[in-house]
């Protein structure tokens, strides 16, 4: 049989599995989700868009390389961005590094506010950290005509007069062999250090040395993330972003291997309720190929919709999961206790505790159903006990789930930054406070502005 057919049949086959793994209703989720998603991606196909390819320059190029930049054209800008009126907007290809500290390329993007608050001064830098986006390269957020979080995140940072550097993360956007490292943290870290060295190379008269990162669920555990890769010994290089003021953690997702399990818990026999632990396993098996296949762990209607799953981001992926129980996903759990995916959890993720290199401030929702409140609370209080002289801050909102505590904690979290920015002396040691909402009728819904589903 010839190859064309081969393949024909291969594809053929793997229609007929989606079709019997996704039901009538599952296909009328899956198309609304797909095509609101697809209708925010700035290129329709990252694969085929030249800003996203490596270019030929990569060879020799260093961790903090830049290997393209794009400020986007006032056209564009205006035309395929929903960015607040007065911001500019770059583009870039960079080099950062892998596990073993080999250069890879990744992509992010940069906004910029329209003048300076202080003109004498260049502009504070913040470096913003998203969330779980997906798992392919379209759904990199610089491709996203929302910045993926819009006022939830870079918008608002934006139009409190910063600078806004904001990686991808290798392999979202950029093209790596091993695919995007989901949840890979100590990776992120270099991720969001080289992709302001990088912008320093470029921009570096527009902005401060002083720098602090913000970030959100996965960008909440990356602001971590940095926060103790940053006081690690060999940093050297990553050190070199400028002066490391702190980091806001929101509703980081620290461990999977104990999310996940916990997420199982709650359920109750009922539906797991989200998308995540399958890009997760899908990234495992792109970095562990021999040691872990996700066909030996999930169901067979898990296998079925996967293929329908990498043509969307996460709206996509919770369509097709989020209904599913536990025995509807997997054949059983015991991968999570593989010694290939424990050692990735301490040093692919970075799992703590460790030192902290600056102040942290941890903004958490009390009723995240997606990152638990106790899960956080107690990797802070790992942090403190091994660390007494922290100077962390847990701050924990009532009545607030994962997207609600992006926005309710604006307020608190640019008052902290701006405070790291003036100087303001943290003094040693962990503290813990709980929000005081001012009325109970407060809108405890997360709400996006431009287009996007929550
Ligand atoms: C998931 O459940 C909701 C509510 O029960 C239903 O409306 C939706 O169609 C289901 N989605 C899939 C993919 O089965
Ligand atoms: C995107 O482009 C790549 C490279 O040309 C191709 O292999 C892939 O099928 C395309 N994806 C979609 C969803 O069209
Ligand atoms: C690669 O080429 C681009 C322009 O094409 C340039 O801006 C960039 O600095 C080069 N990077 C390296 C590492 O040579
Ligand atoms: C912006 O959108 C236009 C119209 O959809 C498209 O032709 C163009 O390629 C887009 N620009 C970028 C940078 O993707
Ligand atoms: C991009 O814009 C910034 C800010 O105006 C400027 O400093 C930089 O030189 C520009 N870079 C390129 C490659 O156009
Ligand atoms: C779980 O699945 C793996 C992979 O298929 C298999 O090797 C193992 O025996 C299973 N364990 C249990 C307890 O069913
Ligand atoms: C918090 O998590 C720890 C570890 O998973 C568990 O021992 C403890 O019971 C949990 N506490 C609550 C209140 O859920
Ligand atoms: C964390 O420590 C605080 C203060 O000691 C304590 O009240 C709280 O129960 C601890 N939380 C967890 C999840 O261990």
């Amino acid at each position: 049989m010839g190859r064309t057919s081969t393949l024909l049949i291969l594809f053929l086959s793997s229609l007929v599995r989606a079709q019997e793994a996704c039901d009538r209703s599952c296909q009328a989720a899956f198309k609304t989700a797909q095509s609101s998603e697809a209708a925010t991606w700035v290129s329709k196909n990252v694969s085929e868009e030249n800003f996203y390819s490596t270019p030929a320059n990569v060879t020799g190029a260093a961790p903090g390389d830049v290997l393209k930049w794009e400020n986007l054209s006032r056209q564009t800008v205006n035309v395929n961005f929903t960015a607040p009126a007065g911001t500019s907007i770059s583009r870039y290809l960079y080099m950062t590094e892998d596990i073993d500290r080999k250069p890879i390329p990744a992509s992010g993007f940069v906004l910029l506010p329209y003048s300076k608050p202080d003109p004498s001064k260049p502009l504070k830098t913040l470096v913003w950290a998203h969330g779980t986006a997906g798992r392919i390269r379209n759904c990199a957020p610089s491709n996203h005509k929302n910045l993926y979080y819009e006022w939830s995140g870079p918008y608002a940072l934006v139009q409190a007069g910063y600078a806004v550097i904001a990686p991808d993360y290798a392999g979202q956007g950029s093209d790596i062999p091993q695919g995007f490292m989901y949840e890979a943290g100590f990776l992120h870290a270099a991720d969001v250090a080289y992709g302001l060295i990088a912008a320093r190379k470029v921009i570096g008269d527009l902005l401060s040395d002083e720098w602090v990162v913000v970030g959100h669920s996965e960008g909440g555990m990356t602001a971590w993330r940095t926060n103790e890769r940053l006081a690690m010994p060999n940093q050297d290089a990553l050190l070199k972003a400028g002066k490391f003021l702190g980091a806001v953690a929101n509703a980081p997702a620290l461990r999977p291997l104990d999310l996940i399990p916990e997420s199982i818990r709650r359920a109750a026999g009922g539906p797991i309720g989200d998308a995540v632990s399958v890009f997760f396993m899908q990234s495992l098996e792109g970095l562990f190929p021999n040691q872990f296949r996700v066909k030996d762990y999930v169901t067979d209607t898990v296998m079925g919709r996967l293929p329908l799953m990498d043509q969307g981001c996460l709206t996509t992926g919770r369509a097709l999961f989020s209904n599913l129980t536990a025995a509807q996903l997997w054949k059983n759990t015991t991968w999570l206790q593989l010694p290939a995916i424990v050692d990735w959890q301490k040093r692919y993720n970075g799992a703590g505790p460790h030192a902290l290199a600056a102040p942290m401030l941890v903004v958490q929702g009390m009723t995240d159903p997606l990152v638990y409140a106790n899960n956080t609370e107690l990797d802070f209080n790992a942090t403190c006990k091994s660390f007494p002289d922290s100077k962390a801050t847990l701050k924990l909102y009532p009545d607030t789930d994962h997207d609600v505590s992006t926005t309710n904690s604006q307020a608190d979290y640019l008052q902290w930054i701006e405070e790291r920015f003036e100087g303001i002396e943290i003094p040693a040691g962990c503290s813990r406070e709980v929000s005081e909402p001012l009325t109970t009728l407060f809108k405890n819904v997360g709400t996006f502005y431009a287009a996007t589903t929550g």
